[in-house]
């Protein structure tokens, strides 16, 4: 116990936003140390085995491009964590590397996980950052770390709504002195708006085009309302009849239809949450808005939409991309004063 004390004077404590399409992590008083894609490389040895190649943005080029003996993989999906042995290998590279090699060190570590982790899941999460080194392991839900990072007033009597938009779950919370008041999660995030771009180019263009094109496509052109000047992109692919290659331009009204879908269930689902509240917590939303959070924020004129849809003001936070990370940051930085919100579930 001591000896752990005595080390963990001389450890940086670390808080991590375990995303499923990105890992932040800030080491206190220093600020963002790591941010990179949640994605492992694993080689397959020829009697099996399996170790890690690589982890993070050098493994992220490989998703899709892997011959053979080689797997690139995203461990956690839609908010949950989809291969555990993966997902632990993954933590501990990144405590790792947020040490720069050093053993020894025995930090604490707060963990934003997505809100719908099992309790096994959860486990998981906190094994692996034991096993990293951690001496102390804190879980947090997302929508309260989101809630923290957009400057939301979290302490006060009043209600604030964040809904946080990342690659595999949009995560609604409404907070309210130093409580979770109510949240919902939903299986919609960045990855499924991909799908259905890649759906839809397939269905209408007979080109068969991969998961990191449809990204591509959707940071370049996408957008969730109506542009006066419809934007163009011109795309390779595979034609779906003959096989051979072939280009096609795609507006940012194929990607607008295509989005369509989950951005009504995404308007739907907020929706459901402010009528769940009580009047009051409705009467300060509706003075104070919406802020968004999130890789997905930054989809163009979601705030628009959205703002339409609910007949709300909606505002995107500072770097929507980070403000989990910082949340989880601000926590680690003050953890007496954020115990009783940290804690609440
Ligand atoms: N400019 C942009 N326009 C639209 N989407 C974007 C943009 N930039 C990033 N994204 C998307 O944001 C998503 C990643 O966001 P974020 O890092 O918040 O997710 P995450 O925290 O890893 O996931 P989750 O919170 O679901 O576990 C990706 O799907 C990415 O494609
Ligand atoms: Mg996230």
């Amino acid at each position: 116990m001591l000896w752990d004390k005595l080390l963990g004077l001389f450890s940086d404590d670390l808080a991590i936003d375990l995303g499923t399409a990105n890992t932040i992590v800030i080491a206190k008083g220093k600020g963002i140390i790591i941010s990179e894609p949640s994605v492992v490389a694993l080689r397959i040895e020829p009697n099996g085995e399996k170790s890690v190649l690589a982890v993070g943005k050098e493994a992220k080029e490989m998703l899709g491009r892997t011959p053979e003996n080689i797997e690139a993989i995203r461990p956690l999906k839609e908010g949950v964590i989809a291969d555990f042995d993966v997902a632990q290998e993954m933590i501990r590279a990144f405590i790792a590397k947020a040490h720069n090699g050093k053993r020894w060190v025995r930090p604490r570590v707060i963990i934003c996980v997505p809100y719908g982790l099992t309790q096994v899941e959860r486990k998981t999460v906190e094994d692996s950052a034991q096993s990293a080194g951690a001496r102390e392991v804190i879980l947090v839900e997302e929508p309260k770390a989101a809630a923290i990072g957009a400057g939301l007033p979290v302490k006060d009597p009043k209600g604030s709504m964040v809904i946080d938009i990342g690659g595999g779950t949009t995560e609604i919370g409404i907070v309210s002195l130093d409580g979770l008041v109510k949240s919902k999660s939903l299986k919609v995030g960045g990855d499924r708006f991909e799908e259905e771009i890649v759906e839809h180019i397939r269905k209408k263009h007979k080109l068969i085009v991969g998961e990191q094109t449809g990204e591509e496509i959707k940071i370049t052109i996408g957008t969730a309302i109506e542009l006066d000047e419809p934007k163009k992109m011109q795309i390779k692919g595979r034609d779906e009849s003959t096989g051979l290659l072939k280009e096609a331009e795609i507006s940012s009204e194929d990607v607008r239809e295509a989005i369509a879908k989950p951005l009504e269930e995404i308007a739907n689902a907020a929706q459901e949450v402010l009528e769940e509240v009580s009047p009051e917590l409705a009467g300060d939303i509706i003075e104070s808005g919406i802020a968004l959070t999130g890789g997905g924020a930054l989809l163009n004129g979601l705030d628009v939409y959205l703002s339409k849809r609910l007949q709300l003001p909606v505002f995107i936070a500072e770097d929507p991309l980070l403000s989990v990370a910082k949340g989880t940051g601000a926590m680690l930085e003050n953890i007496d004063s954020y115990k009783h919100f940290m804690s609440d579930r």
